[in-house]
């Protein structure tokens, strides 16, 4: 229930410091350490290459994802949206393992590659928030991501759940395969949920931002570098889904490509800069952009800020910024959307999943 909340969606913003904590509690043995199921593990780590497929706002977890998996367990690892990847298979590895992310469980386009790899007699592991669903039934193995009923149609603890999961499982495949971890992840997850609360208890700032940048806008450009570039497709998604503004997520860099065409005087840039090694060059896509007229917005992350930047979010380990940088772009939707009298939690033309092909 929605409690004293206007809506769901932002009951479930609200909620995504508590969910982490719960997934570190789930994820954790009585030692303390994080684990992850033997038959997941073995699965993982008896994988080439890792196929990560899925839709909408879980495919820009996977995104996220690919990254940990390669970065800290050191698998190859690729992600494809599942109604392509069906229809459009790449070459496969010797030995894959397919990782359906779905809140749902229920998602056709994502159930149509898991009948298609069972056939072909490879392993499938589901991340879902649904234990029982029909992807967890049908894959091998399933983890869970405990993040509650997710209710708004805009998807938000559970992009931030799948991320989490998805770190939790890198970092004990990599632990097993004798990597040294640079980094304590239960201690970095709980710094995370603290550095969300900060920005849920700030909304009265993104509210403004969300005046003062989206209120009247027809379109608006989300840029960043890195993982900000995985993070700005996904807060790009969640504008248009429930705002209506059309919105686009570009990697910094690919701006001057064409895409700066479209820049006009007052054209909303929002600019992520979490990531130490882009933020110059990403400062200089705000640049060039607020040089032809654009309206911009950084939101930066403590100790990589610059003055004049829109807003600071507090300091987290950099593989992790995607959990905290996520916030602030579902709560100026959020208020972009309220602004301009949208149905928040159920806009139009959406259902919560999407069970046709
Ligand atoms: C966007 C959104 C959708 C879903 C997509 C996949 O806010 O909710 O893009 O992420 O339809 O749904 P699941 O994760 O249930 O497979």
């Amino acid at each position: 229930e929605k409690g004293t909340y206007p809506h769901y969606m932002l009951k479930e913003i609200d909620e995504q410091p508590l969910v982490m904590r719960k997934i570190i509690q789930a994820y954790q043995n009585e030692m303390g350490d994080l684990t992850i199921d033997h038959g997941v593990l073995n699965a993982v780590l008896a994988a080439d290459r890792i196929y990560i497929v899925a839709c909408g706002t879980s495919y820009h977890a996977g995104l996220v994802g690919k990254e940990f998996l390669e970065k800290t367990a050191k698998i190859p690892t690729e992600v494809h949206v599942a109604s392509e990847f069906v229809y459009n298979m790449p070459l496969l590895s010797e030995n894959p393992l397919f990782i359906f992310i779905s809140q749902s469980g229920e998602t056709a386009d994502s159930r149509a590659v898991l009948v298609r790899v069972k056939e072909l007699g490879h392993p499938a592991l589901t991340l879902t928030n649904v234990a029982g669903s029909t992807l967890s039934r049908e894959a091998n193995h399933t983890l869970l991501l405990h993040a509650g009923p997710e209710i708004a149609v805009a998807s938000t603890k559970a992009y931030t759940a799948q991320i989490a999961v998805l770190s939790i499982l890198s970092e004990v495949a990599g632990k097993v395969k004798g990597f040294d971890m640079e980094f304590d992840l239960v201690q970095e997850l709980g710094i995370v949920a603290t550095a969300m609360e900060a920005l849920t208890d700030d909304k009265e700032a993104f509210e403004q931002i969300a005046r003062d940048f989206l209120s009247t806008t027809r379109n608006a450009f989300f840029i960043g570098r890195s993982l900000d570039y995985h993070v700005v497709q996904e807060a790009a998604l969640k504008l248009k889904e429930i705002s209506y503004i059309q919105a686009e997520g570009f990697a910094g860099g690919e701006l001057k490509h064409g895409t700066i065409a479209l820049i006009e005087d007052g054209t909303p840039v929002l600019a992520l800069a979490t990531q130490e090694n882009v933020n110059l060059s990403i400062r200089g896509n705000v640049k060039e952009v607020a040089a032809r007229g654009a309206h911009t917005c950084t939101i930066a992350m403590k100790g990589l800020e610059e003055e004049g930047d829109s807003y600071v979010i507090p300091h987290v380990h950099e593989l992790l910024s995607p959990l905290v940088s996520v916030v602030p772009t579902q709560l100026i939707s959020y208020y972009a959307s309220l602004h301009r009298g949208c149905d928040v939690d159920k806009p139009r033309n959406l259902a919560k999943s999407v069970t046709v092909e």
